[in-house]
């Protein structure tokens, strides 16, 4: 597990080594409550074939959770330990991929006190997730902290000077406006910060139970951390085309969230079933009983995994404190530069 293995080009310091340095990606996840499907299909999978090619640092953002979760922080770091797990039994692998708890890492919340003197509040008030966040959280007295969100993250990406940021569309404001506080530091105080490019992950998203976006706060998740039995429960309420009212009546899977699951985790014999309810021959509750089975099949082999490495709590400390210390290597070289182009050093 050690990262200093010589050959791990991870740990080459970009300053001394000789061959080309491999590019770097941050990207993160919060962990405001359990990961679900949509985090591994749509963002932990992009990250595990991504993690060869690059220098990769995957975070866990605590801080952010607390935006909105600061009345009650009891989950947060059981939250964040599960998210861990997740990302193990996803397939990161630790001796190349440091998987980084950002409240562990000083330097994302220094960076990011730097970061909010040169950001002007119109260009927050503008980000169109503060406004969605406020409406559906039904936030009345939005925080300084919900407010300086995206600054938060520019801290993320811009404290290991990382080349690329794999996101999802709803993203990519949020890495627009991490460009634009990079472009204001380098012009106030020299070329430090690269632009990050972003990595549209293009995966057709898995809606949510209901067909809406896959989202705790919609209440429409398959956890990563379910069991067989939840999903046994879970996929019966799916909702289904709503235009199919009888089990005869012709459907249109390409409207059907049960479908749609269905071709992502089955699609040999996803244009049989698609015939078949185009056709009224398949019901949505005959549906539902074989997208249980494929689900279960399909998630077996991860939750024997997440199983073994939630078995082994020893082992977790030490990834995380291993990855926070190379987080923290890394990111100590930006604030050295940092620092020094503010003239505070
Ligand atoms: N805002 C991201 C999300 O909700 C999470 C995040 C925080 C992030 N910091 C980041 C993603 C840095 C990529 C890079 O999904």
């Amino acid at each position: 597990m050690s990262s200093l293995r010589p050959g791990n080009p991870a740990c080459y310091n970009p300053l001394t080594m000789s061959q080309p340095r491999k590019k770097i990606i941050f990207s993160a996840m919060q962990a405001t409550g359990r990961l679900h499907l949509g985090n591994l299909e749509g963002a932990l999978r992009n990250w595990v074939r991504l993690q060869d090619e690059y220098e990769l640092y995957a975070g866990i953002v605590d801080l952010h959770s607390l935006t909105t979760t600061f009345d009650d922080t009891s989950e947060v770091l059981e939250n964040v330990r599960e998210a861990a797990i997740d990302y193990l039994a996803a397939g990161l692998d630790p001796d190349k991929t440091a998987i980084v708890i950002q409240s562990w890492v000083p330097a994302h919340a220094e960076l990011h006190t730097l970061l909010s003197m040169i950001t002007p509040v119109g260009w927050l008030e503008r980000v169109p997730t503060y406004k969605e966040k406020r409406e559906q959280l039904h936030i009345a007295n939005p925080s300084y902290g919900l407010l300086g969100y995206p600054v938060l993250m520019a801290a993320d990406i811009l404290v290991y000077r990382a080349d690329v940021v794999p996101v999802g569309r709803d993203q990519v404001p949020h890495l627009e406006l991490t460009r634009e506080i990079a472009r204001r530091f380098n012009h106030l105080y020299g070329n430090i910060l690269p632009e990050p490019q972003s990595l549209l992950t293009e995966f057709a998203l898995l809606p949510g139970l209901d067909g809406r976006k896959m989202s705790k706060s919609y209440d429409n998740c398959i956890y990563l951390s379910d069991s067989p039995d939840d999903v046994r429960r879970k996929v019966p309420d799916m909702f289904t085309d709503p235009t199919k009212l009888r089990k005869n009546d012709p459907g249109h899977p390409d409207q059907c969230p049960v479908y749609a699951y269905h071709l992502a985790y089955s699609p040999d014999t996803a244009p049989e079933v698609k015939a078949d309810c185009e056709a009224g021959k398949l019901g949505c509750v005959d549906h539902k009983r074989q997208l249980a089975d494929i689900l279960i099949e399909a998630m077996t082999s991860y939750w024997e995994r997440r199983a073994a490495i939630a078995a082994d709590p020893d082992r977790l400390d030490a990834v995380l404190q291993d990855g926070a210390r190379r987080a923290r290597d890394k990111t100590a070289e930006t604030m050295d530069l940092v620092w020094k182009a503010m003239k505070l050093r």
